[in-house]
Order: structure tokens, then C-alpha cells, then sequence
């Protein structure tokens, strides 16, 4: 087990380079177990997550080649048609890989998907059984794993009475191959589900409306493969951008698109901290004074979940008093524990709102990481505390961030990955 060990109150200053998507590469890998030809991924980000679907991808049948941010998939023969838990457990984009192995083989046995800790018990996936469903398959509930079946799929409509990320491109992929039209309504509209859909077009697929609520999709009979370049990670340029506010640094962003975060730049203005930002760079001004500002998590394009905890961070350096709305997930904001063991002054009212007084010093303590983006932001948090914090678990911030640790130094982090 390794741990950060993080000396606080860093000034930074300098580049930092943003990442592919996570999230992206989560989507586009089960797509390529939609056609027998070669996939080439380019801006591959080296993440736990990613080496843990690549795993999943290779025991059902893949050849996969690394050549540093070029990563080949070929599927030509699927070896099997079920989801190992061994594999399946470990993260919830798991679920991704069913649709795209259904619409294939037609017939798809899967474990509960893994991954952070952040809903009400296991996070559902009601939404993806009742999609699948809806295209014709038959669902089969047992207690440790499902199986899904369908001789053949065919084109039907589902509304997502929950907009859900991954549950519009689990359709997406699923209905490609079925025979007919199948409409979605109240979908979500994340731009890596627009990456997603425009990459599966220009392979073959009939998609239209991706990025609105709307989505038709027209089932065609074969889909190739081609190349697809990863879009800069959406929440890793958010995380920089709020350290480099909480930090009251100079920092600049590279190889972002600035324009995917423009919920956070908007919130950003209002609490003081300024910023220049261009097409693909995004440079944080320091700011003399941070003034509280109330966020209320949202769908895309409204201010991301994945951001919350980092925006919470910067609220304790923030004049005033702040509400955090988390409205998607009931277990994200109780790592505010955490950030009170700092010496924050933070009120949690219901497992959906929390308020924030500040400002306050935060004061370096021993901690664990208890999820990808809370873990992040106790390193925010340990970057602007007093004295030393140690934080643990962080296998669960490697899952999306890579290579944190020095990225962080470069800038003026004290930080370093010791063993426990
Ligand atoms: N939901 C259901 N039933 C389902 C699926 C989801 O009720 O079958 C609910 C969830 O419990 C949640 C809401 O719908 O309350 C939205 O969840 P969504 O399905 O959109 O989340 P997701 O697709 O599982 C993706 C990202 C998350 C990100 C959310 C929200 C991936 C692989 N994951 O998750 O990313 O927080 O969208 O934007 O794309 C992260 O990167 O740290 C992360 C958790």
C-alpha cells in the first residue's frame, strides 16, 4: 500500500499538462468489441481504472499493444460472453461492456460492477437493465451476477427517467447493431457521449442527436474501426484549475478544452478568482480575495459532481458562507469529515447539503483517501494546510489521475508516494 505524504502551504507556479479522459476511454474501449477490426486510441492516459478495463478486455479475447499514448484493441474472435468478477468488481464502467458483448454474442452473464463508494449502497443499474429490455432482451436477476439474452435485438424507445451518463452510451452501443430505430428520451449530454456517438458514426453507426436529450439511432448491420483521439479530461482540468485557485497560484493548464468546464469558469468568476483562458490553455490568476459562492450540482453542462469535492476544498478558503448542493450522489459529501479534521468549519445538513464557513486554516493530518475525487481534493486540502498530511488509499486517486505525484511537483507541490 502507498501513500502521499504532502509538506502544505505550496505556492505553485508553472504548466501543467491535462490528461485523455477517463471517462472517454471507459466508453470507447467496450466499443471496440463491436467489430472484428482494429481500434487505435490516441491520447491513451495511463490510470487503474484504464488497467483495469484493458484486463477485462483481454480476457474476453483482445490483443491489446501500448506503444506510450497509442493503445491498438483488436477483438477478432470474443473468447466468452461473461464479465469474470475477479475483473467486473473492480470498477463500475464494467457495466459499459455488456451492451457491446450482447449485441454480438447474444448473451452476456455479469456480477454487480464495482466502484467508488458514493451512492446508496450498490450504485443501480436499473436504467441499463430496462434499456437492455427495451431493445428485447430478457433479463435474468440472480444473486450474485445477471444474465442477459436476446436472439436478437431490435430497435425500441426508452426514456431515462434518471439522465445517466453511462446509461446513454450503454444504449448507444447496444442498439447500433439492432434492427430497426430506437429513440431515446431525457439522455444525457456529456461531451464524451458526443465523442462516443461521433466516433461510432464514422465507423459506420446512424446516430443522431447526441448532446441533446433526444437521441435516434438507426441499426445498421456491421461497424468498423478506425482511430479516435481521447479529448482532454474535462474534470482533471477542473481539479487543476481549483488548485491552482485554492492555492492563490499562477498556474496555467495546457492541452484542456476550457470550453467543457465553462460551469466551473462561471463559478469561478463569481467567487473572485480571475483567469485568461484561450483554446486549448486555461491560466489561473491568483486571487487576493475568494469569496464564498453557493453551487448546486447538476447534469452537464451544470457544475459536474466529479468537481464537488475540489470546489468544496476551495470553499474553506472562501469569505463567507458557501451551501454545496450535491444532488447526484448521497455518499459524496461525507468526506467533509475529513476536511473538518483539517480544521474546516463545515456543517453537513442532509446527506445533500453541506455548508462551508470561511475562511479557515486547515492544519496537515493523517488521512485515507475514500474515493477518486474526494481523495484528490484532501490533496488540495494538504496543499494549502499547515504542516504535513499523510493520505492512504491511494490506489483510489491512481484510478483517475495519472502519475499525480509528479505532475503535482512541477508545479511546486510538496508532494511524495511513499509505502505505508
Ligand atoms: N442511476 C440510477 N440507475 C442507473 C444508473 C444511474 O438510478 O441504472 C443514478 C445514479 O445513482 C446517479 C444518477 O443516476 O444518482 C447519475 O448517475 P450516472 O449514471 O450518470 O453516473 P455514471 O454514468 O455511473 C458517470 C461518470 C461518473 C460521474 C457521473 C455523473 C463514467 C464512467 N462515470 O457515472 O464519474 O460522476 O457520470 O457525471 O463515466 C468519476 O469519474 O469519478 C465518476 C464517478
Amino acid at each position: 500500500m502507498e501513500k502521499f505524504v504532502i509538506n502544505g502551504k505550496n505556492s505553485l507556479s508553472g504548466e501543467i499538462e491535462v490528461r485523455g479522459a477517463k471517462n472517454a476511454v471507459l466508453k470507447i474501449l467496450p466499443a471496440a468489441l463491436l467489430s472484428k477490426e482494429t481500434i487505435t486510441i490516441k491520447n491513451f492516459p495511463h490510470i487503474e481504472d484504464i488497467n483495469r478495463a484493458t484486463d477485462l478486455l483481454k480476457d474476453l479475447g483482445a490483443k491489446i499493444e501500448l506503444d506510450g499514448r497509442t493503445c491498438t484493441v483488436t477483438i477478432s474472435k470474443i473468447k466468452k460472453s461473461s464479465l469474470e468478477p475477479e475483473f467486473a468488481n473492480k470498477f463500475r464502467a464494467s457495466i459499459m461492456f455488456v451492451g457491446p458483448l450482447l449485441a454480438r454474442t447474444g448473451e452476456v452473464k455479469f456480477p454487480h460492477p464495482g466502484g467508488c463508494v458514493i451512492g446508496a449502497g450498490k450504485r443501480p443499474i436499473d436504467l441499463f437493465l430496462e434499456g437492455f429490455e427495451a431493445l428485447g432482451a430478457d433479463v435474468e436477476e440472480n444473486d450474485d451476477y445477471y444474465v442477459v439474452k436476446a436472439k436478437k435485438l431490435t430497435g425500441g424507445d426508452y426514456f431515462f427517467t434518471t439522465s445517466s451518463v453511462t446509461g446513454t452510451e450503454s444504449m448507444l452501443m447496444t442498439a447500433i447493431l439492432a434492427e430497426g430505430v430506437t429513440t431515446l428520451k431525457n439522455c444525457a449530454m456529456e461531451p464524451e457521449i458526443v465523442e462516443l456517438a461521433n466516433y461510432l458514426n464514422e465507423n459506420g453507426a446512424k446516430i443522431q442527436g447526441a448532446g441533446t436529450p433526444t437521441i435516434t439511432i438507426r441499426g445498421v448491420k456491421k461497424i468498423s474501426a478506425g482511430e479516435y483521439t481521447i479529448i482532454p479530461d474535462r474534470i482533471e482540468t477542473g481539479t487543476f484549475a481549483i488548485l491552482g485557485a485554492a492555492t492563490k497560484s499562477e498556474l496555467t493548464i495546457t492541452k484542456c478544452n476550457p470550453d467543457n468546464i465553462e460551469s466551473l469558469l462561471t463559478v469561478l468568476k463569481k467567487t473572485g478568482v480571475a483567469f485568461d483562458r484561450g483554446l486549448d490553455w486555461l491560466k489561473i490568476k491568483p486571487a487576493k480575495k475568494i469569496t464564498a459562492y453557493d453551487i448546486k450540482t447538476h447534469e452537464y453542462p451544470g457544475f459536474p459532481t466529479d468537481l464537488q469535492s475540489p470546489y468544496t476544498v476551495l470553499m474553506t478558503q472562501a469569505e463567507g458562507r458557501a451551501i454545496i448542493h450535491e444532488v447526484i450522489y448521497d455518499r459524496r459529501l461525507l468526506f467533509t469529515d475529513m476536511l473538518v479534521q483539517m480544521g474546516a468549519d463545515i456543517i453537513m445538513c442532509d446527506p445533500h447539503r453541506a455548508v462551508v464557513n470561511g475562511p479557515t486554516e486547515l492544519y496537515g493530518r493523517k488521512l485515507t483517501s475514500p474515493d477518486l475525487r474526494a481523495g484528490i481534493a484532501i490533496v488540495i486540502a494538504a496543499a494549502i494546510a499547515d504542516g504535513q498530511t499523510e493520505v492512504g488509499n491511494i490506489y483510489q486517486i491512481d484510478r483517475g489521475y495519472e502519475k499525480i505525484e509528479e505532475r503535482l511537483q512541477s508545479v511546486g507541490v510538496q508532494i511524495k508516494r511513499e509505502n505505508e
